[in-house]
Parts: structure tokens; sequence; C-alpha cells
């Protein structure tokens, strides 16, 4: 191996532990595809503006969910709760339809939602930018639901933990 493919094999090594050590929300991230529920459990996902209501989500161009999402009009991004640990479950074992079999999911707004998730964000698909392995996908929101007083499913070190403790200090 040369010395520049040995670095980058270190950098990937550090870049996956240091990302590991970062504590994410777990959501499910869903679309319609031909009258079919399509969704993958994704930490990459960040609120992108609030004027326009606009979030972004990174999705692997191998997942399951890259081309419906891709051509989706409309998708929805659920916040999973504590409670919805078994969803995450569902989803990371079953796969296609089956991932929905846990859960009440309902298509309200033209995207599969989880009632009982902790929000329920559903966009309009606006922008897609292909960057690596991924996709980077830019959704306009076009309906907003949160429950009060949830706790995030959170997703750190390969485990779901729980971050609804106490603050260690208020800003
Ligand atoms: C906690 C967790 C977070 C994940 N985050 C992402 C993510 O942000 N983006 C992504 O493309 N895949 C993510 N994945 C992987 C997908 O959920 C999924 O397992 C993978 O794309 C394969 O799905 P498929 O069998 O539907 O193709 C994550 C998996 C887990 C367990």
């Amino acid at each position: 191996m040369s010395d520049i493919e040995t670095n980058q094999a270190a950098i990937r090594d550090s870049f996956r532990d240091a990302m590991r050590h970062v504590a994410s929300t777990v959501h499910a991230v869903t679309t319609l595809h031909d009258g079919e529920r399509h969704g993958i459990l994704a930490t990459a996902v960040s609120s992108l503006s609030f004027d326009p209501p606009s979030l972004l989500v990174c999705i692997n161009q191998a997942a399951s969910l890259h081309h419906p999402l891709t051509q989706a009009e409309l998708f929805a991004v659920n916040v999973l709760g504590l409670e919805n640990r078994d969803v995450a479950e569902q989803f990371a074992h079953a796969r296609g339809a089956d991932r929905f079999m846990v859960g009440e999911w309902a298509e309200t707004h033209g995207a599969p939602v989880l009632l009982g998730g902790q929000s329920a964000l559903v966009c309009r698909r606006v922008d897609c930018h292909r960057f690596g392995t991924h996709t980077i996908v830019v959704g306009e929101l076009v309906a907003a639901r949160h429950r009060q007083n949830g706790a995030p499913l959170t997703y750190y070190d390969r485990s779901y933990i729980d971050i609804s403790g106490a603050p260690v200090s208020t800003i």
C-alpha cells in the first residue's frame, strides 16, 4: 500500500471512530413509490433553513430508498422517540414494505407518517446533490407535527441510548 492509500485508510478509520461517538437522533425516512411504502433508518438528517422551513437527508445511493426518494414528490422524516425502539428494530431487520408492520402508519399528507413518533416532518423534495456514495436530498416542509415531552431515540457507539436526563447546563 502506498503512503497515500495508508493515509486514506487511516483517515477513514478515524472518521468512522469519530462519527461513532457523535450521538445522533434516529429517524425513519419514508416515501411512497408506485403505491408501495419505502423507508430506511437515518441519522444523517439536519434542519437546513427556517425560511423556507426545510431540511436535508443524506441517503446512500445503494439503499433501497434511494431510487424511490429521488423520484418522489413527497417524503417524510419521522423523528423516533424512545418508545419507537420497536419500529427502529423492525426497520433494521425487515425489508421493503414489511418494515411498516410495527407501529401505526398513515399517509395523511402523501408520505408514510408514524402516528406515535416524536415528530413527523412531511416535505416536498426540492433538490438532490450527489456526493461520494450518498445523495443529499433537500425537502421543504409541507406539514409538521410534534409530540411535546417526548425523548428522542438516540444512536451512540452502536447502541440506542436515552439522552433525556437532566441538562448539564443551560445555554
Ligand atoms: C442507526 C442507523 C442510522 C443510519 N443512518 C443512515 C443514514 O443517515 N443514511 C443512509 O443512507 N443509511 C443509514 N443507515 C442505513 C440504512 O438504514 C439501511 O440499513 C441501509 O441503507 C440498507 O437499507 P436497504 O436494505 O433498504 O437497502 C442507518 C442505519 C442505522 C441502523
